[in-house]
């Protein structure tokens, strides 16, 4: 899977043309972040995922980039707080209440966990707990208390500022994948245990960049998930570390949903197209 390639249309937003190769297949995921959009009544993520046979190149499938973005990122954010968090955690909360927000609040309520929601839109919070079956947090404070925090927020402003983690807690930072993002304070970053999903993309992009860029961090303070799952590397030392996730997104997380649907192509209802 080679790094992500930005192309930025700054101010309005930027495209990202993500490729990775796994499972017999390769894969294209051509896509957007333009947070103004919602205002617009347009999503923030969209395109397309074109997945083609690697035996002999042949396109198999078209799939919708925000469906499969919203599946993997919320999937992700819930295996990092699953990975990392408390074993005894018991209080779980998503920031940002958007199409990634919610997606990973289905995950954990998937996962049998209740969620809390927080949103500067509280009508964006309510109408997605109500159709969820989350509640919406009574506060701020609250939901940045929970044991297992989730952040998807446009990343232009911070969430979690310094000294804002108490010990013992994770937070899975999703929102501020691009250039010029961040959810977390560089101070908070020096403070706390950092994993990451691929240190190439994230070093270069979101959270990490500006604690690299201080001098804050470097390549030995930061564990990639990947690493931990596969058991190469430990996860959280002891209850009372602090842990955050910081995601930038994966085109192999992409190749995997991708697969999954192809594989169960059978059970979708897809409209007959002819060429
Ligand atoms: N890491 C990844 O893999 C990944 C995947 C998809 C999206 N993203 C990023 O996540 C972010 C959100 O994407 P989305 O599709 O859910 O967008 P969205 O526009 O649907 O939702 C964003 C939500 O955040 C809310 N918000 C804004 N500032 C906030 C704040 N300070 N506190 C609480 N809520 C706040 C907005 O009101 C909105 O409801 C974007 O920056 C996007 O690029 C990352």
């Amino acid at each position: 899977m080679p790094p992500k390639v930005y192309v930025p249309a700054y101010p309005a937003g930027d495209f990202r043309a993500m490729p990775a190769l796994g499972g017999g297949h390769a894969l294209l995921k051509w896509v957007t972040s333009y947070p103004g959009n919602p205002a617009a009544g347009l999503p923030t993520v969209m395109g397309v995922v074109l997945v083609s046979d690697a035996s002999n190149g042949v396109l198999r499938a078209v799939l919708d980039a925000g469906a499969v973005t919203a599946l993997r990122t919320g999937a992700a954010a819930v295996l990092a707080a699953e990975t990392l968090g408390r074993r005894d955690a018991a209080t779980a909360a998503v920031i940002g209440a958007g199409v990634n927000g919610q997606a990973a609040a289905r995950t954990f309520l998937a996962r049998g966990r209740d969620v809390m929601l927080w949103d500067v839109d509280e009508q964006r919070a309510a109408q997605a707990a109500e159709e969820l079956g989350a509640r919406v947090a009574a506060s701020e404070e609250e939901a940045l208390a929970a044991d297992l925090l989730v952040t998807v927020t446009p990343g232009r402003e911070i969430v979690l500022g310094a000294g804002s983690l108490q010990p013992g807690q994770h937070a899975s930072l999703m929102g501020a994948d691009g250039p010029g993002k961040a959810e977390i304070a560089v101070e908070e970053l020096r403070r706390v245990r950092v994993f990451c999903d691929d240190w190439e993309q994230a070093s270069h992009n979101g959270d990490l960049v500006h604690a690299v860029e201080a001098g804050a961090l470097s390549r030995d303070d930061v564990t990639e998930l990947g690493a931990v799952l596969a058991g190469d590397a430990a996860g959280r030392a002891d209850d009372s570390e602090a842990t955050v996730f910081d995601s930038t997104g994966l085109a192999i997380q992409d190749l995997a949903i991708a697969l999954a649907a192809l594989e169960r192509v059978d059970e979708l209802e897809l409209p007959e197209i002819t060429l």
